[in-house]
């Protein structure tokens, strides 16, 4: 059986980021990428062994929701703090990550009645390495309850706030650092010169995460791994994810790369025709195969309401689709041994492939793989954000149409359909889908907006067309901003251009006779309705 390429360890200088369930965790390892290392994240329990790798320059301990002295909080690993210490390793402690050092070293950590919400005015006592080029004074971002209350021995206080006497720690010997605040949150402004003082100055890591440096790697580690003969198929959705996968193994392996393009009834408006031509006729694949799948889809989430259950009976259609094609591809190919996919580090977070102390929020459909799947899963992407896969798309030739197209989600619109998925209902919802995102083209704003889409919301409120009463669903429409999609923020769109959708939705769509806007933000609310 060949080794699956998600275990192989990428070969360049990295930090890794230690979860301890924090919020701003991804925002720690994206500030990072940004100072050109590579990061990534590793669950708390993780064993020591993983970080027995050279090219780890140092680790931090992220914050967390928990108090320490909460009896189900993750704890810190003996084994992992004296391996790390004994090899010198760097280590830097944010917010709980900064308790747990304290805790660990004899110091003590206790509920403050005055917690840090937001932000504060620090100030410098000691410009050591970690706050080089800092002003005395500098406003950070605060968020905590808890506070160290007296420091351990051997550390010594580097920074304070009016209510925070211990608002930064060092041992210098033991190359350990500790801050209350969120470095990696924007409103710390000097928070990207400390990351980089911690990662690029002390821990020594040296710059080499690079677009141009992955797909270089990447392709030929994806060429040694699949082999000079096997075959492998890729689950391709049209999306920028899937078809950047496709690219980057089309460079390596070409003709022996089959990709599947599953329609599964739930696709937006006349996507199912855009994106054969595109791989037929632009791309000229030979081996592309398109799959009508829609009747298999539609009946298995017959009259399904529970957006998990939806999730998941789509997700394991999927797989068989793709298994039924591999299978028949494979009388003529015996040597097809790979499923691609285009997964990426937000999917699999969400899906709390990444960590045991992040919560599951959706199970996104590509991560619900089945345990007896015959083929080796492969996902060169699983470790990007959308913005580096878009950079990479734009690096590997990707076309144009789909470089800057919205994300959408493999269950498609059986997620924007709150309640039961019907043929009329996906009707309805791809024709107001259609005006909303022509709207925005024709007004040049769909570039500035991260994703948009209407929903269909299958509750019913009266409304008068002509004379006559009506009496049909409501479509909520929805665009947000984002980095990545782990946070949101909805658009503000203009109040004409709105006016314009609603009314030409509600003029053209029969079936929806109220439009709504939706303005919540992620966190709480989140980017999809299901
Ligand atoms: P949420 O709704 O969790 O969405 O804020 C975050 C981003 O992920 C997309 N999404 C998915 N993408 N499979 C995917 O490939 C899925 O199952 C899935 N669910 C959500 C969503 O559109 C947004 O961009």
């Amino acid at each position: 059986m060949p080794k699956p390429l998600k275990e192989r360890k990428i070969k360049m200088d990295r930090i890794i980021v230690i979860d301890y369930g924090g919020q701003y965790t991804h925002l720690i390892v994206r500030r990072i990428r940004d100072l050109g290392v590579y990061a990534e994240i590793l669950p708390y329990d993780l064993n020591y062994n993983n970080l027995e790798d050279p090219s780890i320059k140092a680790i931090i301990f992220s914050g967390g929701p928990k108090s320490i002295y909460q009896e189900d909080s993750p704890k810190l690993d003996d084994k992992i703090l004296n391996f790390l210490v004994k090899k010198k390793i760097p280590i830097l402690g944010i917010c709980y990550g900064l308790h747990l050092i304290a805790h660990f070293y004899g110091g003590v950590t206790d509920y403050h009645k005055e917690g840090e919400y937001g932000k504060a005015k620090i100030q410098i006592i000691k410009k050591t390495s970690l706050f080089k080029g800092l002003n005395d004074e500098e406003i950070v971002w605060m968020s905590h309850g808890d506070q160290v209350k007296s420091i351990p021995l051997g550390f010594e206080i580097l920074a304070k706030t009016n209510n925070c006497p211990i608002a930064a720690f060092v041992n210098k010997n033991l190359k350990i650092y500790g801050i209350q605040f969120h470095p990696e949150v924007f409103h710390t402004q000097c928070g990207n010169k400390i990351l980089s003082n911690f990662i690029i100055n002390i821990a020594n890591a040296k710059q080499e995460w690079k677009v141009e440096n992955w797909v270089k790697t990447t392709i030929s580690e994806i060429k040694k791994f699949v082999g000079p003969d096997n075959r492998v198929i890729l689950g391709l959705s049209g999306g920028v994810d899937s078809s950047t996968t496709s690219i980057l193994l089309h460079k390596a392996i070409g003709e022996r790369l089959h990709c599947i393009f599953v329609n599964n009834g739930l696709l937006r408006k006349n996507e199912e025709i855009e994106v054969q031509q595109i791989f037929n006729e632009k791309l000229k694949y030979k081996n592309f195969h398109y799959i009508d799948a829609e009747d298999l889809f539609l009946s298995r989430i017959k009259n399904i309401e529970d957006p998990e259950e939806k999730r998941k009976i789509i997700g394991r259609t999927f797989f068989e689709v793709f298994e039924k094609k591999a299978e028949e591809l494979s009388k003529k190919f015996p040597n097809i041994k790979y499923l691609a996919q285009g997964t990426i580090y937000p999917d699999r977070v969400e899906s709390a492939a990444t960590s045991n102390v992040s919560s599951r929020i959706k199970s996104h459909h590509n991560l619900m793989v089945p345990e007896n799947l015959k083929l080796v899963i492969l996902e060169p992407l699983k470790n990007l954000y959308k913005d580096e896969v878009r950079k990479i798309g734009v690096e590997l030739g990707v076309p144009k149409e789909f470089i800057q197209r919205h994300p959408f989600p493999g269950p498609g619109l059986a997620i924007r359909i709150i309640g039961k998925v019907t043929k009329e209902r996906l009707r309805i919802l791809k024709e107001a889908d259609k005006i909303f995102i022509d709207e925005l083209i024709n007004s040049n704003k769909y570039n500035d907006v991260w994703q948009a889409f209407c929903v269909f919301l299958p509750v019913k409120s009266v409304g008068v067309m002509g004379d006559a009463r009506t009496y049909e669903n409501i479509c909520v429409v929805r665009a947000v901003q984002s980095r990545d999609a782990m946070t949101a923020n909805f658009s503000k769109l203009n109040w004409d251009l709105l006016e314009k959708i609603s009314s030409r939705i509600i003029n053209e769509v029969k079936g929806f006779n109220r439009v709504l806007y939706d303005i919540s933000n992620k966190p709480p609310a989140t980017i999809e309705f299901e």
